[in-house]
């Protein structure tokens, strides 16, 4: 089996790089492959054009998203890494979504009903800056559009692996405990 991992962070040596590299290799322990796609280093382009939108309506795809696409069908599973930027994912991920996931290869209607067309295993593995907090449920406010996307598209979600308290002076045994998650999930993720 196969995981394509989409990362989203400008820097390399950014937590959300890390935690995906970790990741990566517990999929590997468990003798499984990865594949990491590095939406910054790979130069994404995230704004969706006029002439792209209206293409959809003609079903038209440039060959840049047919490549994504194609990229997504040689793998078992979607891994989404990013760090949560004003409670959203940073745009770059956004952008991908939607122009990666369109109408025919992600999703179709069919006779008034809407069918995901992913048969994708999915995860998240989300960092936040914020501490945890009782008083507001995060992981509802932060995660569940995203969650939305995924399960509109008929993937198969694994709990997402939300690391909370993530910012650059946050003591190191907690970080070092969310990368030893984030092994830990990778070993079970085809599991
Ligand atoms: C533009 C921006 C917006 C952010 N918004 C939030 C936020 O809404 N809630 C939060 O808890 N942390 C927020 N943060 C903090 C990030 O979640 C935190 O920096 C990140 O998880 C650290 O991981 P990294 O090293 O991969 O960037 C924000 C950070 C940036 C740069």
């Amino acid at each position: 089996m196969k995981a394509l991992i989409v990362t989203a962070h400008p820097r390399q040596d950014s937590f959300t790089q890390t935690l995906a590299q970790h990741f990566a290799e517990g999929v590997n322990a468990s003798g499984h492959e990865v594949e990491i796609a590095d939406l910054y280093g790979e130069g994404f382009d995230p704004v969706v054009s006029i002439q792209e939108l209206e293409g959809w309506k003609e079903g038209k795809i440039s060959p840049e998203i047919r490549a994504w696409q194609e990229r997504i069908k040689s793998n078992d599973a979607l891994v989404l890494a990013y760090p949560v930027w004003w409670s959203t994912p940073p745009a770059i991920l956004s952008g991908w979504l939607q122009r990666v996931l369109t109408q025919g290869f992600a999703f179709q209607h069919i006779a008034g009903r809407t069918e995901g067309l992913l048969k994708l295993r999915a995860q998240m593995l989300v960092n936040i800056g914020s501490g945890k907090r009782e008083d507001v449920d995060l992981a509802t406010l932060y995660l569940e559009p995203m969650l939305g996307v995924l399960t509109y598209c008929g993937m198969e979600i694994l709990p997402t692996q939300a690391n909370w308290g993530v910012y650059a002076e946050a003591d190191a045994a907690s970080l070092r405990a969310h990368l030893d998650r984030a092994f830990e999930n990778g070993v079970r993720f085809f599991a």
